[in-house]
């Protein structure tokens, strides 16, 4: 390919370092279609005959034939393009040494690879929605369940199971958007840039972009080739995804164990133990959690690659697909089992109704307190002293006597015995976005609008 300036070949070890291909042969689709439509542009810029053209077009169909049997298993060659081009020599000959006239592999595989990251992009929200499709199903299922919520790892408040998985569904709709908003900044052509300055072919670019369906043409051509700002942010919405993911996963893990027992997990998608007949384990989380690591990981090592890169390509940029490869696998990995898992989880009511403590209320008693006209500052106060009093006496709140929370504030005891169920604790909370039966569903259907059922 480059051959003609030099004496000698690569050592074997420089050319096992430098090659690409275990990684981006996956990028031959999209090489193929890359370079039909180049032969497209340099035919209507007069470097091709039309009877050139449709051989090195049925040819690339040929080559395409062939990989699609395997034909880069156990390949020798350096990369996807040279790959591609070799086997195109083999079908066509010579005239195939016509095809990469005006093009670069700079420009080649910014191209193919925006061309990948598209379909991953779709592939991964395809994904995303399915989860939160499920996670919103069986908050409607959880919509009278009603458990501890917690904050800081202690029971702060009822709330209902439904309202508690929405809290892991909304982060996918923004997951979404994200990958919207990617997938717009990734659609721009790099085609038609040769190596760095332009090409030297007057190619038609707007053509390209059509042939190839991006929205747009990249601007500069030395930004075009040694941008991989699209790569970076593709990353970043996939390590948002498995970070959800990963949050969601802490949260079963705590749910399903021994301590918890609000929710099990069902025989499918939980494992047991070699030792410990009774284990049931939460594997599916738990590597949903290590997941996100890994994909942090891959955007980690895009972006310091590249913080240190001058304009244009450098060979630098080669290590792109190793991360971008690994977090797109990973996540299309993790979520499919997350979201089985999901489906088939069984709330255990029994358990969560006894992890309900009556202290969780205080705020409903403040509250209380509050509409009788004492400033909530002092409100607080008060039931603060309440719950002193209850936790020296080894007693709930409402057990402790009445003279005891009159001497605390007069009103106190009976809020007290009017506090009512743990239900009408929840629906108190009936602000848009809150715990309330009706709030939650509202963004039910506000959730299941956005994902389209
Ligand atoms: N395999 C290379 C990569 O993935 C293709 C571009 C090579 N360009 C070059 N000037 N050597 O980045």
């Amino acid at each position: 390919m480059w051959g003609g300036r030099f004496g000698t070949g690569p050592e074997a070890a420089f050319q096992q370092l430098n090659r690409s291909l275990p990684v981006d042969w996956r990028l031959w689709p999209q090489d193929v279609r890359g370079s039909k439509a180049w032969v497209q542009a340099i035919l209507r810029a007069g470097v091709l005959t039309s009877k050139e053209a449709t051989t090195l077009t049925a040819g690339l169909d040929q080559v395409a034939a062939r990989l699609a049997n395997g034909a880069a298993t156990g390949a020798a060659d350096e990369d996807v393009h040279t790959l591609v081009e070799r086997l195109l020599y083999e079908e066509v000959g010579a005239v195939a040494g016509k095809l990469h006239t005006g093009r670069s592999r700079n420009d080649q595989v910014a191209t193919d690879l925006r061309l990948w990251c598209l379909d991953a992009v779709d592939a991964v929200d395809r994904e995303v929605t399915e989860l939160a499709k499920t996670l919103v199903s069986q908050a409607r299922g959880g919509l009278d369940l009603i458990l501890p919520g917690y904050t800081h790892g202690q029971r702060a408040q009822p709330v209902r199971w439904g309202f508690l998985l929405l809290a892991h569904a909304w982060p996918l709709i923004r997951d979404r958007q994200r990958l919207r908003e990617t997938r717009s900044r990734v659609a721009q052509l790099p085609l038609g840039s040769g190596a760095l300055a332009g090409s030297g072919i007057p190619v038609d670019r707007e053509q390209i972009r059509q042939i190839l369906g991006f929205s747009g043409i990249c601007g500069n051509a030395l930004d075009a080739t040694g941008d991989r700002d699209f790569v970076a942010d593709v990353l970043f919405a996939l390590t948002m995804v498995s970070t959800h993911a990963s949050r969601l996963g802490a949260e079963i893990v705590t749910f399903s164990g021994s301590e918890y027992g609000f929710v099990r997990l069902a025989d499918g998608f939980a494992s047991g133990s070699s030792l410990m007949p009774q284990k049931r384990n939460p594997d599916v989380f738990e590597l949903a959690r290590a997941k996100s690591a890994r994909t942090l990981g891959d955007l980690v090592a895009l972006l310091t690659t590249l913080k240190g890169l001058p304009a244009g390509y450098n060979k630098d940029l080669q290590e792109d697909k190793v991360v971008l490869f690994d977090a797109v696998d990973t996540v299309l990995l993790m979520l499919p089992a997350v979201r089985g898992a999901v489906a088939t989880l069984t709330p255990v009511p029994a358990r969560m109704r006894a992890a309900l403590d009556v202290a969780m209320l205080a705020t409903d008693l403040a509250d209380g307190l509050v509409k009788k006209g004492v400033p909530f500052r002092e409100a607080h106060h008060h039931v603060g002293r309440l719950v002193r009093v209850a936790e020296e006496k080894g007693i709930a709140i409402d057990k402790v006597s009445a003279n005891a929370s009159r001497n605390i504030h007069p009103a106190l005891p009976g809020l007290v015995a009017t506090l009512g169920s743990w239900e009408d604790s929840v629906e108190r909370r009936s602000t848009a976005g809150g715990s309330s039966r009706k709030s939650v569903l509202e963004q039910i259907q506000t959730l299941e609008r956005e994902l389209g059922r």
